[in-house]
């Protein structure tokens, strides 16, 4: 077996550390304060290639691997959290849904323009009162002949008001439960789409999270991904990797805690000496340093395994319940090390740990990681 990363992984990892470092750092913390979007660092990410790298480059994706995305994602999630959220969703959750399980029609008119970064997307499963427990859907699009007419509500939607396209999962025959859901492609301005207002979040502030109301919405039937009935199965194979997504970026904000917490501990003195020489100090960053690697073990086999087109769903979900314990536990720990600085703003670690905590919650509760993967276990 060998753990070295090939030279191609290794420009991808140096292309987004130099991108975040040179246009996601400057304003970040001004971002955060101000709940501010990212749009034109996102348009550039685009550009880049970051918002659909897995995608064929036939529609303008990089084609790159699941290991390539994990290594740009924890290099972008170490600066900016917030920017991340949006590369994930859009990548693992809409490209990667629209591609893998969308006709050749919605491909060629969608996917173009989400991978270029001109538009971006938003996937929406959860609702009020339908959560983890995500088979309770109360949103229905009943079928109409030739569209489906789309009512309810969806929370706590990632990319809410700056989508232009939304994934958006419905009941159209309750009496089916899951198999008698949808998953439809609605477009931003289709009559009777609203957007809520904006959550006032503790972390991932610069993200938009938004519910939206549809109100007899018509949506055409050729906006149906897949068969009838298929929207339930495509939101979970849809999560299994984008779960993947949500471990990185958990190993991304506990490596750029750690990184922050290293530098810090050798230039801060405190008894006539840096603080890296105290051992109380060296056990944490012990600590850290181990979890880290291990978090990053976990979400490259995970990445591995979707590589090689093996179940992913067991091996993700470990990914993404490990990597948000460590980004938790490693972000406590920097604001620590750097003391009263560690608790203002300039010095990064508080955000950190304000956003670390969402990893713990979307796309999955720990504790629905822990149900997914008992249920693999005992299967
Ligand atoms: N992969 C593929 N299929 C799966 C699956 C998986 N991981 N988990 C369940 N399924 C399938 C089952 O096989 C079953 O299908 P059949 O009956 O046709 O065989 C069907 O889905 C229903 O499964 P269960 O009977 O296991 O359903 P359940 O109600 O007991 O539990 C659950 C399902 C795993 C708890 C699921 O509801 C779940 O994952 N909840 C969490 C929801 C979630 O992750 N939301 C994230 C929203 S997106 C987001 O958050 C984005 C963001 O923030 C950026
Ligand atoms: P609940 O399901 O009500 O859970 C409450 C608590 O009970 C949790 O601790 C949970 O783990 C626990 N619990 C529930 N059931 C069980 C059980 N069976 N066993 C043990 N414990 C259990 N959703 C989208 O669809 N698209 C998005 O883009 C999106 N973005 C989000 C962005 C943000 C900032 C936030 C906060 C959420 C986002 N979500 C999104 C929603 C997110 O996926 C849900 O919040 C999450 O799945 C949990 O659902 P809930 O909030 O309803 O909590």
């Amino acid at each position: 077996m060998d753990f070295k990363l090939t030279e191609e992984h290794l420009a991808v990892q140096e292309a987004a550390r130099d991108f975040a470092q040179t246009e996601l750092l400057p304003g970040v913390i001004e971002r955060d304060e101000h709940q501010k979007f990212p749009a034109e660092q996102i348009k550039k990410m685009g550009e880049l290639g970051f918002m659909g790298m897995m995608v064929d480059p036939k529609y303008g994706g990089g084609g790159m691997d699941t290991v390539s995305y994990v290594l740009a994602m924890e290099e972008i999630s170490k600066v900016d959290a917030s920017a991340s959220v949006v590369m994930s969703v859009n990548n693992s959750l809409v490209c990667w849904g629209i591609e893998k399980f969308g006709n050749e029609e919605q491909k060629q008119k969608y996917l173009p323009k989400l991978t270029s970064g001109e538009i971006i997307g938003a996937f929406c499963l959860s609702e009020p009162e339908a959560g983890s427990d995500a088979t309770m859907q109360r949103t229905t699009a009943e079928d109409k002949g030739d569209h489906y007419l789309l009512n309810g509500t969806k929370n706590w939607i990632t990319n809410g008001s700056t989508a232009s396209v939304y994934l958006v999962i419905a009941q159209t025959n309750p009496e089916l439960r899951h198999r008698g859901i949808n998953a439809l492609i609605v477009e931003k301005g289709m009559p009777g789409f609203e957007i809520g207002p904006k959550e006032n979040k503790l972390g991932i502030r610069g993200s938009d999270t938004h519910s939206l109301m549809f109100t007899d919405v018509k949506v055409p039937k050729e906006n149906r991904i897949g068969e009838d009935g298929f929207g339930f199965k495509f939101a979970m194979a849809t999560l299994n990797g984008g779960r993947i997504g949500i471990a990185s970026q958990a190993l991304g904000i506990a490596s750029g805690a750690y990184e922050l917490a290293l530098k810090y501990s050798k230039e801060r003195k405190a008894f006539g000496v840096p603080i890296s020489q105290h051992q109380g100090i060296q056990f944490k960053l012990a600590d850290m340093a181990t979890n880290i690697d291990a978090a990053r073990l976990l979400c490259l086999q995970a990445a591995a395994d979707k590589d090689g087109h093996r179940d992913y769903s067991k091996s993700g979900a470990m990914a993404k319940l490990f990597s948000s314990k460590v980004a938790m536990d490693t972000t406590i720990e920097a604001v620590q090390i750097h003391g009263g600085y560690g608790f203002v703003k300039e010095y990064h670690v508080e955000r950190l740990m304000r956003d670390a905590k969402i990893t713990q919650i979307y796309e999955g509760t720990s504790e629905i990681q822990k149900i997914v993967i008992s249920r693999e276990i005992l299967k």
